[in-house]
């Protein structure tokens, strides 16, 4: 408006000015020239065609001359060929006017080009005068443009905590138009009581307050609109931009710790020194614990907080290398600091925690005993545990070890539970005791063991002999010593406490001094009715545990004959017929005398009787023949002689035996009667009664496992006869034979006088006996038996065949 007005009063006083200019007229006749040498003007942009510019300042030429006609031309400073100079004659002043052409030409946009310097040039037609000005030319703004967002669209996230009346965003519009047509205000183009927008800043806040459940999104458009717009009532001034705003759900917790310090094992490899728990009461990734660090306490970097699983919002403080506890052994105070994942992230208060060491808590390492005593058994093989040492408080890396090296050779210890074994043979025989000394790996402890052997019963008792010979003479009285058996058991107390006994299953005539180990006879012993060798099972028994030791040996004693009988004459009182021709050196009859001591050969002699030594005796034989003829000389005249026979066995001599020989004329063979003595029948039922109580056989057994326990219970053989069966009518001359059977059956026992043998045994009683049956274990006995025995059998024989 301004503009416009201006203008046309310019002109005005222009025109007044003019018409009082003519007093100056003579001044300047001498010469042509425009009033400035620079004119300012002004013209307003996107100005119509012929539009003239406005200039304060009286533009032209005094017309000093009537006769001028000056002419207007701009020669430069109009490149785009937008202006075109024109005179106008008003009384003696020419008027430079300049106006825009017409046409389609160039509109003059000051936001190009704000102005321009014009060179004027001014020319009279007839002298050819000239001069020149310049025209400032200010292209003047007009409201032409809106202003323009720079962005046009703005996105901003929100916490839905943010402060009302914060400041949340800016928004920018720019208006190439100058001055106010270049002001414009901003505002909402919907009414928002969310936000406000500052008119002029282009500052937007927060006006209500965030709900992030409510509303998480607001999409606002903001209109920049021209100042001049309400002037001139134009609606094409403005422009809009795009703001959106996104709630976010508001980090509005911090996250808060709780740590609970642990007093962990020092068997404990990876200790955790406490436990702390962060909390958020923030939902969402607000509420999640992006880390706990330690913040401060931790010089050396020892520990570090590691989360007890992923996402969880447990943490152990556990030392990420060995911690220094000696430069601090009051333990660290460690600062905690948590922080959540939100944007900003809070931060928790810091948290002190008191970490110490396990030491620190529950002091240096003790051995749990001062002594530790235990009792080992020699038998203890190799790696044996023998005990084990334990040193609490335990701490980690605490190893256990012997003080003295030496120790190594018996024992072994394992570092770490401190478990002792055995590493070499263990003998109390060698050393009743050991004592260990165990240190602690830092040597703040020490302990001592004492290892006391236990002798078990290792050896077994040793004869000094492996075998024993003796002899003893027969008849010597019950009860003497016969020979003393040693053994010896290198075992301490009951182990190596050795006693005696005879083992053979058939009962002997002898008996050992269960302490002593001497044996003796328990029966007086003939030489003629019983063995004359006996072998005997001597055992020594240690009194061990965990079992008894034992050892056999055998003896072999046997028996001294003795000179102890008399030979004895089978017949006696012998009548004797011989006819007087009887050869010289025949054959009469044989004397026959037996001695039961079978030392010496019986010798023969005749003692009286025999005076004209007309009998002959061979003494070994005891064959009685005739010396000289009986029918010459003086033994013609006798027929009757009683001889005196004599046997002896060199000691013992026999009772003289008659023999009373009478010569008969008649020839008739030799006649001989006598008296039976019964001499072998007694002795050889004397013998099958030795054989009776000695003669039983003597079991194969092999019971040399020493270690062997009583697993079985006897059983009799299966070839074991049930049942035997005897007649009662059994010829007495067999019943000799039946001691065999005793032999077989030792149970069996003469139960009345009548030839009536019972054996019994289990609930069986024989009563009867088959005689083939006695003829076999006849021949199997002959077999079996010693020749001995053997021997009494066949006199047994003899005896039946007499
Ligand atoms: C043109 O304007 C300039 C500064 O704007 C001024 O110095 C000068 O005197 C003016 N000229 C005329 C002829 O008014
Ligand atoms: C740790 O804190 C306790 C008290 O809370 C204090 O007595 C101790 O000296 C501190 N230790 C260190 C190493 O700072
Ligand atoms: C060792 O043995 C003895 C006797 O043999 C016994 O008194 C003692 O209690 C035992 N010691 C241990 C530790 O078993
Ligand atoms: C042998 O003869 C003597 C004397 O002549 C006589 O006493 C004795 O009885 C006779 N003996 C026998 C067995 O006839």
């Amino acid at each position: 408006m301004m503009g416009k007005f201006s203008v046309a009063l310019l002109v005005l006083l222009l025109q007044l000015f003019s018409g009082c200019a003519g007093s100056q007229r003579f001044a300047r006749a001498a010469s042509m020239q425009f009033t400035h040498s620079v004119y300012n003007a002004t013209i307003y942009e996107n100005s119509a065609a012929k539009t003239y510019l406005e200039s304060h300042t009286k533009m032209g030429i005094y017309v000093t001359d009537p006769t001028w006609e000056i002419r207007y031309k701009i020669i430069s400073g109009d490149n785009e060929n937008l202006f075109k100079a024109e005179d106008y004659l008003l009384g003696d002043f020419s008027f430079l006017r300049i106006r825009t052409k017409g046409g389609s030409t160039a509109i003059l946009n000051r936001e190009v080009k704000d102005h321009y310097v014009l060179t004027v040039k001014a020319s009279e037609r007839s002298t050819d005068l000239e001069c020149r000005t310049r025209v400032k030319v200010q292209v003047l703004d007009t409201n032409d443009l809106r202003p323009l967002f720079s962005p046009t669209s703005y996105s901003i996230s929100l916490p839905e905590n943010t402060a009302i009346r914060s400041s949340v965003a800016k928004v920018m519009a720019t208006d190439a138009d100058i001055g106010t047509n270049g002001e414009y205000y901003y505002s909402f183009r919907e009414w928002t009581d969310m936000f406000a927008v500052h008119p002029t800043s282009g500052v937007v806040t927060l006006t209500g307050k965030l709900d992030y459940s409510e509303t998480k999104l607001y999409e606002l458009e903001i209109l920049a609109v021209d100042r001049g717009m309400k002037l001139y009532g134009s609606s094409g001034f403005s422009s809009m931009a795009k703001l959106t705003v996104r709630v976010e759900q508001a980090n509005e917790h911090a996250p808060v710790i709780t740590a609970v310090t642990l007093s962990p094992s020092d068997a404990d490899h990876d200790p955790t020194y406490a436990v702390v728990t962060v909390e958020d009461k923030d939902l969402g990734p607000n509420g999640e614990i992006s880390s706990l660090s330690v913040v401060a306490g931790d010089p050396l970097q020892q520990f570090k907080a590691v989360r007890s699983s992923p996402g969880s919002k447990e943490y152990k403080i556990k030392a990420v290398k060995e911690v220094d506890w000696d430069s601090q052994p009051f333990g660290y105070n460690l600062t905690l600091q948590a922080k959540d994942k939100g944007t900003p992230p809070q931060f928790s208060s810091a948290k002190l925690v008191h970490i110490t060491s396990a030491e620190f808590q529950k002091g240096p390492p003790v051995f749990e005993k001062a002594v530790y005593r235990v009792n080992l058994s020699e038998f203890a093989p190799l790696h044996t545990p023998v005990t084990m040492v334990t040193a609490v408080p335990r701490y980690p890396h605490q190893n256990y070890a012997f003080k003295h090296s030496s120790d190594k050779n018996k024992f072994s210890i394992n570092a770490d539970t401190g478990l002792i074994s055995t590493a070499g043979p263990i003998n109390a025989d060698i050393s009743a005791q050991y004592e260990i000394e165990v240190i602690t790996s830092d040597k703040k402890a020490a302990t001592k063991v004492i290892v006391d052997v236990i002798d078990v019963n290792n050896n077994a008792p040793e004869f000094q002999q492996t075998s024993y010979k003796a002899s003893v003479d027969e008849n010597v009285p019950s009860g003497t010593s016969v020979v003393a058996v040693k053994a010896t058991d290198l075992d301490k107390g009951e182990n190596g406490y050795v006693t005696y006994s005879i083992t053979n299953l058939s009962p002997q005539p002898f008996v050992i001094d269960y302490f002593s180990g001497v044996i003796s006879t328990s029966e007086v012993l003939d030489y003629e009715l019983m063995p004359r060798i006996y072998n005997l099972k001597v055992r020594a028994s240690d009194w061990g545990s965990p079992f008894r030791r034992e050892v056999e040996a055998s003896v072999t004693i046997t028996l001294n004959n003795l000179n102890d009988n008399k030979p004895l004459f089978e017949n006696i009182d012998c009548e004797v017929t011989v006819p007087r021709d009887h050869g010289v050196g025949e054959q009469i009859t044989t004397a026959s005398a037996i001695d039961a001591d079978e030392l010496q050969l019986v010798r023969y002699f005749i003692k009286s009787g025999n005076d004209l030594d007309l009998f002959e005796m061979n003494p070994n034989s005891g064959l009685l023949s005739l010396k000289r003829t009986l029918s010459e000389g003086e033994a013609a005249k006798v027929s009757f002689h009683s001889l005196q026979i004599v046997a002896t066995d060199g000691e013992h001599e026999t009772r003289p035996m008659t023999m009373n020989i009478t010569v008969i004329t008649a020839r008739k063979p030799v006649q001989v009667r006598c008296v039976e003595t019964g001499v072998a029948t007694m002795l050889a039922e004397k013998l099958l009664q030795g054989s009776k109580i000695h003669g039983q056989t003597e079991p194969e057994d092999n019971y040399m496992d020493i270690y062997s326990v009583n697993r079985y219970s006897p059983l009799f053989d299966e070839s074991f006869p049930s049942f035997v069966e005897v007649r009662e009518d059994l010829p007495s001359f067999l019943l000799h034979s039946s001691f065999l059977f005793q032999s077989f059956f030792p149970f069996c026992e003469r139960t009345d006088g009548r030839n009536r043998w019972s054996s019994c045994f289990s609930d069986l009683c024989v009563h009867s006996c088959v005689v083939t049956l006695v003829v076999k274990r006849f021949s199997y006995f002959t077999c079996f038996f010693s020749p001995n025995q053997l021997f009494m059998i066949q006199m047994v024989l003899k005896t039946i065949l007499i």
